[in-house]
């Protein structure tokens, strides 16, 4: 089948399912072209929370299309590939955060959504990349656990000066982001902008212009004075970035900055995905009521 035949069979069975695709900004610039809308974490959960559609593909990660699940259970949330799943958000458990919670009793735990459903479930309030510091910051205690990502917790403890117990977890493609690469560039491209992920280690984040979500990203791209810009998070922004700023340079960290997870959605299983109606992303009622709360705690909170 050729791919033009793949994209209008997804936009035929698209309609007749009542089906929307949302596509996370690190995918493929392919599945971002097809899908209805791309956006960063928070962005896409809260296009899952109002979409009128009856089923959701969600082409990126797992824990994305649980967000979506719990946010929407009567919606069916469909992920491409089941084996999307996002490194960072394995490095937690709920049995080895109930264990660590009883070591520091009182202390409220902040989630970045890079997680599991059921260790949402264990937590008081949820973040993504775009709230972090917000979120710590809606809390009334000084102390508070941070989990998985001990980049993005100590950026929102940077930012709020709270303090900060931060799980061991990380992202591993934004940890092969160092310093050497943005001054080897910085070199070349003298007066570009340096934007980073919070998910950057923090001699990363010293040396940016802007830490900001990928949603953020696209808001910094469009400022006038922004002609050049060295892109320290996972190349696959810089698709959206290039089409939505003509003219404008974007340099990635070349080939070190790839999540191979992101990159496992094509079009072709995001058809099979609409003819089988597979794989279906559903969390226990129980974990999703509870994870419902932590992440809606969160929507408020912002
Ligand atoms: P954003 O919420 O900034 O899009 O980040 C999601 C993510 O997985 C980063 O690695
Ligand atoms: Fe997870 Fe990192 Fe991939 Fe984001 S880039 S989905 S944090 S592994």
């Amino acid at each position: 089948m050729s791919q033009a035949d793949v994209l209008a069979q997804i936009q035929h069975l698209k309609t007749s399912r009542k089906a929307v695709i949302l596509a996370h900004n690190y995918q493929p610039a392919e599945i971002q072209d097809l899908a209805d809308f791309t956006g960063d974490s928070l962005e896409l959960s809260q296009q899952a929370a109002i979409t009128p559609a009856e089923v959701i593909v969600f082409c990126g990660v797992h824990f994305m299309a649980e967000t979506a699940y719990i946010l929407s259970p009567m919606k069916k949330v469909l992920l491409p590939d089941a084996a999307a799943g996002c490194f960072m958000a394995d490095m937690i458990t709920a049995e080895k955060l109930r264990a660590k919670k009883k070591e520091l009793p009182g202390v409220p735990v902040v989630c970045y959504v890079n997680s599991p459903a059921d260790v949402k479930a264990e937590s008081d309030i949820c973040c993504t990349s775009s709230n972090a510091a917000k979120v710590i910051e809606s809390l009334p205690q000084k102390e508070i656990l941070f989990v998985p990502d001990k980049y993005l917790g100590q950026w929102g403890a940077s930012q709020t000066g709270k303090k900060l117990h931060l799980w061991p977890g990380f992202c591993p493609t934004h940890a092969r982001i160092l310093p050497e690469h943005i001054l080897k560039l910085k070199e070349e491209y003298p007066t570009a902008k340096v934007v980073a992920h919070p998910e950057c280690r923090p001699e990363v984040h010293a040396l940016a212009d802007a830490v900001l979500s990928t949603g953020g990203f696209m808001q910094y791209a469009r400022q006038p004075d922004v002609k050049q810009m060295i892109v320290a998070t996972e190349e696959g922004v810089i698709h959206r970035l290039e089409k939505e700023n003509p003219g404008k340079l974007f340099i990635p960290i070349k080939e070190v900055a790839i999540c191979a997870n992101m990159k496992l959605t094509t079009p072709e299983k995001v058809l099979w995905s609409l003819q089988d109606m597979s794989t279906e992303v559903i969390v226990p009622e129980e974990i999703r009521l509870k994870a419902l709360g932590a992440v809606q705690r969160m929507l408020k909170a912002v």
